[in-house]
């Protein structure tokens, strides 16, 4: 049996390394019957999302899509919105919202379905994941991240990444690296220790290359001690070419390269975006990468063989995805897709709070409804920017909570108060609204952030937004007057939160008994909601971004800077992003990291701690003693009890959901490796052990360690 097994696992690699070989000298062949003009046109955008290929030779242009949560509508070659309606596809929920699930089983279902839609809509690479470390609330594209936290990053990725890549498609991880906010973006300097660099920004990253086996990244549009991601020579050739060998395409975020020579040798590849200045007709041979860049190798001044290297990669990604030969055709909107979206969505969303058990709601005894909230009736597919998706339909959650009642439960439906541009608090529509929760039995009041107002005036995308940060944690359009006039006469008040993370819930938490952060969940969003809140659905997810009490809490505000000076930022906050920061420095979150709750109880125990020749084996048992069905995120969490340097009180070294039937019990087991104890030491410039005495702390969240027990290293 083992002999059998060792002698497949041989015959993979022979064969893995024989294709290899073969897909190498296709290239060389490839390379050496092509012009230097035929290369120029390869590294450079030749319209806004594509690439020239060499039809002559048989290379097709390289076709690439946003984005992250669903292939994005066609913006032609020329930028202008296709509007035949025929370029839909499955709007999935957003990075944070996938991520909450905790589940990269799930994220590769994720990927897979964009892979396929990718493959069907005929892109050859999509734009994403996109994995920035969320260092503020601030920061307009958290919604399309996934945590602040890069071991939870780099597990959702990694699944998220193979899934689409085994349909045949390229995904493309960005924006390498410290894209953390959107204010000033295009040039802000970020300047941070080579620890945070290691520790919390380059992780999700590596994990996308080794474990991922990414085939594109791009490059952020900020600046990293002094020069452009695009082409740092340190982020791009030293560490993601030259440490973890990256045999892929660096492309730049769109009109993110600036010079021709240093970008050039500083390891960018592929030269993307449209100067729209000079829309309708861009003319593509001004770019950095075209003309003066053939004029450079002409001249001598850069090595015909740095261009060749750039060719290759994306020739060896071309055959990679099978470019050159027929391609899995993909499908679109299936029936699969639908369930899955639908799925992330249900395990996605997460249960904050629930005072005396509201939830679930029971259909039998409930006889009315209030549901109140602009965000209840509003439809985000087509908001945030470059992330947007023309989906084929959405549930809004109040159209998810008609299908689920049907008409055996009275809905009375009040807007509360007015997406709008400085919109404040209406007292008209928060009289309606009252009313309306007056006379409800229980009231459900959705409301949180929203992309932006108009979704067609990019400049009117404003909170959850590409190009913008929002201004204030605080919620908009008098939301906070509205929740707290409702919750005064309703005490069964349930507040279902929409957006890319968190707010300042202070003014109102304790004055209603249930919270729902639902992300952006979907074009099956609304249903996955409603099933949840009645019960159909026991609600799993988990926070992948603490919940402040305020901003003034908030790290990245308090010890580093934001949004810095225009022309540089410093991470002062260093290593202490997130709940690295609020554990360590004893302040109190008002939602910790990882947590969520269920409709059902899980007991944690049985902890062993076996230290096995330098791997620690943990192994534990979680029991369902509620009467519901359920999954719990089992979380593993290390602290090094004494350091030679500040480690942070505990950090996230495992985890696994499991799902459970009422009264069973599942064993759990982690086995850590010597990276899990580990720290980057500056002065070394390496990771090191220290051995001593390490804390094994098991858990439903960060703040909720249900057992724990010590082990030497
Ligand atoms: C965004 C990228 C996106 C690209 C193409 C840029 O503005 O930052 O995330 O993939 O546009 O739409």
């Amino acid at each position: 049996m083992l002999k059998n097994l060792i002698l497949s696992s041989y015959l993979v690699i022979i064969f893995v390394t024989a294709h290899a070989q073969q897909t190498n000298s296709k290239v060389e062949q490839l390379l050496k019957k092509m012009t230097l003009e035929e290369k120029i046109g390869m590294i450079h955008a030749n319209s806004s999302f594509t690439s020239a290929g060499v039809p002559r030779l048989g290379i097709p242009e390289l076709t690439t899509s946003d984005g992250p949560h669903g292939v994005r509508p066609e913006h032609g070659r020329d930028w202008t919105l296709d509007n035949n309606g025929k370029d839909f596809s499955t709007y999935l929920p957003v990075g944070i919202t996938l991520a909450s699930t905790w589940n990269p089983k799930l994220g590769y279902s994720f990927g897979s379905v964009l892979g396929s839609e990718a493959a069907y809509r005929g892109k050859d690479v999509i734009l994403g994941p996109g994995i920035n470390i969320m260092r503020t609330p601030l920061n307009g594209r958290n919604f399309e991240y996934l945590s602040e936290d890069p071991y939870l990053i780099s597990k959702m990725a990694v699944g998220y990444i193979k899934g689409v890549q085994d349909q045949g498609v390229s995904a493309c991880v960005k924006h390498f690296i410290a894209n953390n906010q959107e204010k000033y973006r295009s040039g802000i300097n970020v300047e941070m220790s080579e620890r945070a660099l290691r520790e919390i920004y380059l992780p999700g990253f590596k994990a996308a290359v080794a474990d991922g086996d990414v085939n594109t990244v791009m490059g952020a549009y900020n600046k990293f001690r002094g020069e452009f991601c695009t082409y740092n020579d340190y982020l791009v050739n030293q560490i993601l070419k030259g440490e973890w060998n990256f045999k892929g395409v660096v492309m730049s975020d769109w009109g993110a390269i600036h010079t021709t020579k240093d970008a050039l040798l500083g390891g960018a590849d592929l030269e993307m975006g449209s100067d729209l200045r000079m829309l309708p007709n861009p003319d593509y041979n001004k770019f950095f990468f075209a003309d003066a860049a053939l004029k450079m190798v002409k001249s001598g001044e850069v090595a015909e063989s740095v261009i060749d290297d750039k060719v290759r990669r994306i020739l060896t990604v071309m055959y990679k995805t099978h470019m050159f030969a027929k391609r899995k055709p993909g499908n679109l909107n299936s029936a699969e897709h639908v369930a899955i979206a639908k799925k992330v969505a249900e395990e996605g969303i997460i249960l904050l709070q629930n005072k005396d058990a509201i939830l679930p709601f029971n259909k039998n005894k409930i006889k009315s409804i209030a549901v109140i909230g602009a965000n209840a009736n509003r439809e985000n597919a087509m908001g945030g920017g470059s992330s947007q998706v023309r989906a084929p339909y959405e549930i809004t959650p109040l159209k998810g909570l008609q299908n689920i009642v049907g008409n055996k439960i009275k809905i009375r439906y009040e807007q509360g108060y007015t997406v709008a541009r400085n919109a404040e608090a209406n007292t008209e529509m928060i009289k309606n609204a009252v009313e309306a929760a007056r006379t409800s039995d229980v009231v459900i009041l959705v409301g949180g952030w929203t992309h932006g107002f108009d979704y067609s005036v990019w400049e009117d995308n404003a909170f959850d937004a590409e190009g913008k940060d929002k201004e204030s944690m605080n919620l908009p359009f008098g939301q906070d007057e509205l929740i707290k006039a409702v919750a005064e006469v309703n005490r069964n008040t349930v507040v279902v939160l929409y957006g890319g993370g968190p707010a300042d819930l202070t003014s109102w938490v304790n004055q209603v008994k249930g919270v729902i952060q639902a992300g952006y969940p979907g074009q099956e969003g609304g249903n996955a909601l409603a099933e949840i809140i009645f019960g159909d659905v026991n609600p799993s997810g988990k926070l992948t971004v603490t919940f402040p009490r305020k901003l003034a809490d908030v790290p990245a505000h308090k010890l580093g800077e934001y949004p810095g000076d225009s022309i540089n930022v410093h991470y002062n906050d260093d290593i202490f992003v997130g709940y690295r920061y609020y554990d360590t420095y004893k302040v109190e979150p008002l939602f910790p990291f990882g947590h969520g709750l269920s409709y059902t109880k899980f007991e944690y125990s049985n902890l062993s701690v076996i230290n096995d020749n330098g791997v620690v084996k943990i192994k534990l048992l979680i029991k369902n003693i509620g009467d519901k069905a359920g999954a719990e995120v089992v979380q593993l969490y290390v602290k090094d009890e004494k350091s030679s340097v500040k480690r942070p009180e505990k950090e996230l070294k495992g985890f696994e959901k499991i799902s459970l039937p009422s009264g069973e019990s599942k064993t759990v087991v982690f086995d850590l490796k010597k990276d899990a104890f580990s720290f980057y030491d500056e002065n070394k410039k390496q990771w090191v052990l220290e051995s001593g005495s390490f804390d094994i702390m098991v858990g439903s969240s960060s703040k909720d360690i249900r057992v724990r027990k010590a082990v030497q290293l």
